[in-house]
């Protein structure tokens, strides 16, 4: 693949939304990964311009994305929701810049390159004219980078997922919320209810944002129409998608069924050779992925593989991941990473 940004010593990369969930783990992740950067620009909105975040031991002032000026930035990663990415991505676009976008506002766009770099790196070649490129909601990240080893040797016909999703995934109010109404109710008082439709501590939800006219939640759809958008039209795909009191990573119990033979051993081994993936499958000695172990790491943890003896050539997988790291922060780093490499 030709580079996309002349070879430099150091590049100028802006990150949107830097006070955020995601844009901290942004700043963490560019750091651990010695990103070369020459010049790093935090940016949120007026309510945090002037404060200071820290990046590499030393403090930047955040900007103020309004009036900030996208003039010479090479990369802006954006993670400030979706009407802040629609307003201002064009803006960063023509201004030269590279805009890895985190919100939902562009995946389905058929210009915009919709990108897992284990999966379709490939992709990122449609954003050579537009400079803007999305990255997948969370669920939908974790699940392809375990499904595509299995695809590429085996066509996948259908997929059935539910979810189990952590609060960090709606951003840094909603862990606050799971905090502040665990610490009420184990004191004997009412907990207040903000970010989510209903109580999340001690309780699961079995919605995620906001419900549409087929009864599916938009997180569903998403996860139905960007799966397609990056393994493949041709592919069912269906989901219930679920809150769960936990901090960090997202849990996934995922049914697939091929178009011929695959069992668990033969998935099991293709799974440990790849990319990105971290095989946990051992029931005798019960050890599988679990959301507490994959918080912090960058692996997509796979576990409790099991042929579906309901269906033919139809496998249950076990599928957990950091949902900010790979499911955010992290794809956008390796997204820009295949930028300046
Ligand atoms: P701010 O701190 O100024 O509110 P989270 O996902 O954890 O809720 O974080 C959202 C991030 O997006 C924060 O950094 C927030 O900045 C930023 N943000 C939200 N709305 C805007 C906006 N209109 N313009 C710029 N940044 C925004």
């Amino acid at each position: 693949m030709e580079a996309f940004l002349p070879k430099k010593d150091g590049y100028v990369v802006a990150v949107i939304g830097a006070t955020g969930a995601v844009g901290q783990t942004m700043l963490e992740i560019l750091a651990e990964r010695n990103f070369p950067i020459a010049e790093l620009i935090p940016v949120a909105s007026s309510r945090s311009a002037g404060s200071v975040v820290g990046f590499n031991g030393k403090d930047y002032i955040v900007q103020d994305l309004e009036t900030f000026d996208p003039s010479g930035v090479d990369i802006a990663l954006f993670s400030a929701g979706g009407d802040t990415s629609t307003t201002h991505a064009p803006r960063f676009a023509a201004a030269g810049c590279y805009v890895i976008d985190n919100s939902s506002a562009w995946r389905m766009d058929d210009d915009i390159a919709l990108v897992v770099p284990e999966v379709n790196a490939s992709a990122l070649e449609m954003a050579r004219t537009n400079r803007i490129i999305a990255n997948p909601n969370c669920s939908t990240i974790q699940m392809v980078v375990a499904l595509k080893p299995l695809h590429d040797v085996m066509p996948i016909k259908r997929i059935v997922v539910s979810t189990y999703q952590a609060v960090s995934g709606a951003g840094g109010k909603a862990i606050e919320e799971l905090a502040k109404q665990t610490t009420a109710l184990l004191n004997g008082e009412t907990p207040e209810i903000d970010v989510f439709p209903a109580r999340i501590a001690f309780n699961v939800i079995p919605q995620i944002d906001i419900f549409l006219e087929s009864g599916y939640t938009k997180e569903e759809q998403k996860m139905i129409d960007e799966t397609r958008k990056i393994m493949g039209s041709d592919i069912a795909v269906t989901a219930t998608t679920v809150r769960v009191p936990v901090f960090y990573s997202h849990s996934e119990a995922v049914n697939v069924t091929f178009s011929g033979q695959m069992n668990a051993d033969q998935a099991r081994k293709l799974l440990a050779g790849a990319d990105g993936i971290c095989v946990v499958d051992d029931p005798a000695s019960e050890d599988y992925p679990l959301a507490s172990e994959a918080a912090g790491t960058d692996f997509v943890w796979v576990g409790r593989i099991r042929d579906d003896y309901s269906f033919p050539n139809s496998l249950h997988l076990w599928v957990v991941a950091d949902n900010v790291r790979k499911g955010a922060a992290l794809n956008a780093v390796q997204i820009a990473e295949i930028l300046i490499y």
